[in-house]
């Protein structure tokens, strides 16, 4: 999608429908009602009859040349991080529905013009992203959008448009459907990122895995045709020992042996966001070319019951030596991020660790599918982790993870076991089991089951389209820019 900005009056910019956010107290779109007499009172009813309201729009044409068509969008009174974002979403979609060319969007007048602007690129990028590789019908065409602004904003909405790009290929590889997008599709993802010189991508797959040491990857993976890899991107951007991204990428998750129910299996083609998300954010940073050094560890298998395939009982031995007691070869996720983290400590003494995972559905239990959860063992980094949850409105949740929890996964036969005690904090005793792989870096871990794509209980945002939501992509962008 096209986007571009200008430093410009409203009225003496050619748009086929300029379109104003109209906050209840304040007196935007002013100058459309004194700088031309004629259209004064269109604008004063629309405005009017909009009273402001959150996501209502009013749109009237005119008779004006270079701008036929008004749209009016309200926002509200109680305008939260999130409102514009939303907002630039209804709007865009609501300018494709209207099949213009080209629509263009005043930036509203408050302080932070960076920020605004930012929000209302990402809002309309996403919003208007959609999932068509697989119909012979395409969606409508993008119109185009310009911000118009009274500063100079072209910075900021070079870093939006990098930003929704790196959402919008996380959400794209996430959506393939898992028969076309096995571990080693994955790879090829990678390795286009790995264009951008200043990014390196290594594959480990095969004797790597089994003989380096991976023993979680390597059961995992066992069961299935296609077999595992570990994807390593390293972005050299700066100085200085990286960050640490780690994301599971489980490309279908059956549950194994450990058969999940019939009943929405479909969306297990979900469980590799958390790797995706990796994709899309190293992806991001290299184009916009952070001055730091980033790590992306990304350890893809399919999990799938097989004569191959790994079973309740076994014990195996995680990267780095501990050896876990398998009781649900549905708890997967846990096994081959244990290695990933293990071996991302070892291998790049990395600053901190971040994993992202769609974990445990006991998340959605506990918070639903509009907050991730969170848990680390160092409260500076979950408090800046925090702080770009709130700005990002890609939201996030600290749940407690202390030595009592650390209990819970002990085993009679081998060091750990991949199972807690029934039902009991289940997204707790998963993360606790991370904890376990980490020797002393501070390390924090997202729980994205919930809202990794947009399921029943998903608050509607007009961002947030059908399918994989790119969660995550922002969230450590705003972190990472902010180190
Ligand atoms: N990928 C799932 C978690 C999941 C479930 C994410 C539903 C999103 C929606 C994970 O591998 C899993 O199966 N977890 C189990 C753990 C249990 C066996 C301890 C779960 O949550 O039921
Ligand atoms: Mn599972
Ligand atoms: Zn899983």
């Amino acid at each position: 999608m096209n986007v571009s900005s200008v430093v410009a009056n409203p009225l003496d910019v050619k748009t086929d429908l300029l379109c104003h956010i109209i906050n209840p107290e304040s007196n935007d779109a002013l100058e459309l009602k004194s700088a031309t007499y004629d259209i004064k009172s269109i604008v004063d009813q629309c405005i009017g009859d909009l009273d402001g309201r959150l996501g209502k729009v009013v749109t009237t044409t005119t008779h004006l040349e270079d701008t036929p068509r008004l749209l009016f969008a309200g926002s509200g009174s109680n305008i939260t991080p999130d409102t514009i974002r939303d907002i630039a979403g209804v709007i865009s979609k609501r300018a494709r529905e209207l099949k213009v060319k080209q629509f263009a969007i005043v930036c509203p007048d408050t302080k932070g013009h960076h920020n605004v602007v930012s929000q209302i690129v990402e809002g309309a990028m996403l919003a208007l992203y959609d999932f068509d590789d697989y119909k012979i019908e395409k969606a409508d065409p993008k119109p185009d959008l310009t911000i118009i602004c009274k500063q100079d904003v072209e910075e900021a909405v070079r870093m939006a448009k990098l930003t929704a790009e790196g959402v919008i290929f996380t959400r794209n590889i996430a959506n393939q459907p898992p028969n076309l997008c096995p571990p080693a599709k994955l790879v090829e993802f990678a390795d286009a990122i790995s264009q951008n010189e200043k990014v390196k991508c290594t594959v480990l797959s095969g004797s790597d895995l089994t003989e380096g040491g991976f023993g979680g990857i390597s059961a995992v993976g066992q069961g299935s045709a296609n077999t595992p890899r570990l994807i390593v991107l390293e972005y050299n951007g700066g100085d200085g020992p990286p960050v640490a991204l780690v994301g599971k990428a489980v490309t279908f998750d059956t549950g194994g042996i450990s058969l999940k129910p019939g009943e929405r299996m479909d969306e297990m083609k979900f469980d590799k966001c958390g790797g995706c998300a990796v994709l899309g954010t190293i992806k991001a940073i290299s184009e916009i070319g952070l001055p730091i050094n980033v790590v992306g560890l990304i350890p893809a298998v399919e999990n799938m019951p097989g004569g191959q395939s790994y079973r309740p009982g076994d014990i195996i031995r995680l990267y780095g030596g501990k050896t876990a007691e398998i009781l649900n070869t549905d708890a997967e996720g846990r096994l081959i991020l244990a290695d990933a983290i293990a071996y991302a400590e070892e291998q790049f003494s990395p600053r901190c660790i971040i994993d992202l995972a769609t974990l445990t559905g006991a998340s959605i239990i506990a918070l639903g599918c509009d907050t991730a959860g969170m848990l680390s063992d160092n409260d500076d980094l979950a408090s800046d982790v925090y702080e770009s949850g709130i700005r990002t409105a890609e939201n996030v949740w600290r749940l407690p993870l202390n030595s009592d929890y650390m209990e819970m996964i002990k085993s009679k036969v081998a060091d750990i076991r991949n199972l807690g005690l029934g039902k009991a904090a289940g997204t707790i005793v998963a993360a606790a089991f991370l904890k376990s792989a980490v020797k002393s870096t501070p390390w924090l871990h997202l729980d994205i089951a919930g809202t990794a794509w947009m399921q029943s209980p998903s608050k509607k945002r007009s961002y947030n389209v059908p399918g994989a939501t790119g969660f995550g992509v922002r969230l450590l962008l705003d972190y990472l820019r902010n180190i």
